[in-house]
């Protein structure tokens, strides 16, 4: 899948800088080639004849390096590649990027590349929670850096949360993502997926029983026909795919305010199941069970975010496609809803325990357009994101971006 393909592969100075053996290992089984470029730092986690062996080309360290400056100049090396990859991009490089430095050889291609570029960040989670990072990460993202994880989990530091860098399969789905020649190449699509938590007080609240599945399983579909996906979650039972900008939201007024700062989109998928209701006042202290008196819960609507999005006027997205989940009389639901939304699309579904969807694997859907109702059979939820992918590729190739 990536027969051909040139990537340059910066390697930061990050104890992940190990996981480079295997990626490199699996983007060449795959069929690409891979130049790497070590920092001095990196140099301190794996060896440049390791990285070499397993690439089979030579390695790239040094800005001052005539030998390398009369084989392939800095400036042409940064634009060979069909991609550059760095990986781990640790906070100082991510904040080299971010403001434009270039000081050594990794920075310097950096940003003398027209080639785009994918950051798998590594760190210890109080330097990517730390604002900088954030600002330096708003900074990327927005000059078009595509990003790939990082993970939460146990980090080689000993603590926990998100910095992990991503594993090497899911970089490897991440770079064929951005390298697709799909039909939705160029396309920027929104995809809100997940249920969202309404806090009562600092250790409960109000959700609802979505896990996840179908949303993360459209967003993975669009960026495989080369979307450049947007993933607005809420707190999910299943993994948000690799490849793809994840925003991660626990209210859904914070998804409200992450939908908003991801636009403008091509398209925008709301297959979040939204809390309809919050806790008007939640408390900032645990509720405490009282003799005498059950605490009496105040709830207050929620904004509606596709609703919001769907009527939004200028700037709204070409394609704006809601969910239904309904329990009885599914279409005529799902079509009120639909002119009650002022959406495109609502891709309706029976959420009736019968039937097994929630949670599950499968999903049996009803695609609501302006055209009327059409009635897809019972398939995985993998195989219903991949034909709505392909739908929306269809509506978006007669609109121009
Ligand atoms: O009104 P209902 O929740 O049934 O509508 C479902 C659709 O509306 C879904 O696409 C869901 O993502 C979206 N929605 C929303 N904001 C809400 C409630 C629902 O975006 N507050």
């Amino acid at each position: 899948m990536l027969a051909g393909k040139r990537i340059l592969l910066i390697i930061g100075g990050g104890i992940a800088a190990f996981k480079c053996h295997d990626l490199i290992r699996r983007l060449r089984e795959r069929g690409a080639a891979v130049t790497p470029v070590l920092t001095r730092a990196a140099q301190e986690f794996v060896t440049p004849l390791s990285i070499s062996a397993l690439a089979g080309e030579k390695v790239f360290t040094d800005l001052f390096d005539l030998t390398a400056e009369a084989e392939m100049g800095h400036i042409e090396l940064s634009r060979s590649a069909d991609l550059v990859v760095v990986a781990p991009a640790t906070a100082d490089l991510m904040a080299k990027m971010a403001n434009g430095l270039a000081d050594d050889l990794a920075s310097t291609l950096l940003l003398a590349t027209d080639t785009p570029v994918l950051i798998a960040p590594a760190m210890n989670v109080r330097m990517w929670d730390h604002p900088a990072t954030r600002r330096n990460l708003a900074t990327l993202t927005g000059d078009g850096v595509r990003l790939a994880g990082p993970n939460e989990g146990p980090m080689a530091c000993g603590e926990f949360g998100p910095g992990r860098m991503a594993e090497p399969m899911e970089i490897v789905e991440a770079i064929a993502g951005v390298l697709a020649d799909g039909p939705l190449k160029g396309r920027r699509i929104l995809v809100t997926s997940g249920p969202t938590h309404e806090p009562i007080d600092p250790v409960r609240y109000i959700a609802n029983r979505s896990s996840g599945a179908q949303g993360a399983a459209i967003a993975s579909a669009l960026s495989g026909l080369g979307a450049e996906v947007v993933f607005v979650t809420g707190p999910a039972d299943v993994p948000p795919p690799a490849g793809v900008e994840v925003v991660r939201v626990e209210t859904a007024r914070q998804m409200q305010a992450a939908v908003e700062a991801a636009l403008p989109a091509d398209a925008a998928i709301f297959a979040a199941a939204v809390a309809d209701w919050r806790v008007a006042s939640a408390s900032d202290s645990k509720l405490k069970k009282t003799t005498g008196g059950l605490p009496e819960l105040a709830l207050a609507e929620n904004p509606d975010i596709l609703a919001g999005v769907a009527r939004m006027g200028a700037g709204r997205p070409g394609l704006v496609v809601g969910f239904a989940a309904e329990t009885d009389d599914v279409v005529a639901h799902a079509t009120a809803k639909r002119a009650r939304k002022g959406c495109d699309w609502i891709l309706a579904n029976d959420v009736s325990p019968a039937t097994g969807i929630m949670g599950g694997s499968e999903n049996a859907v009803v695609l609501i357009t302006g055209e009327g109702a059409e009635s897809w059979p019972r398939m995985r939820k993998d195989q219903v994101a991949r034909a709505l992918a392909d739908r929306i590729a269809a509506a978006l190739a007669g609109q121009t971006s």
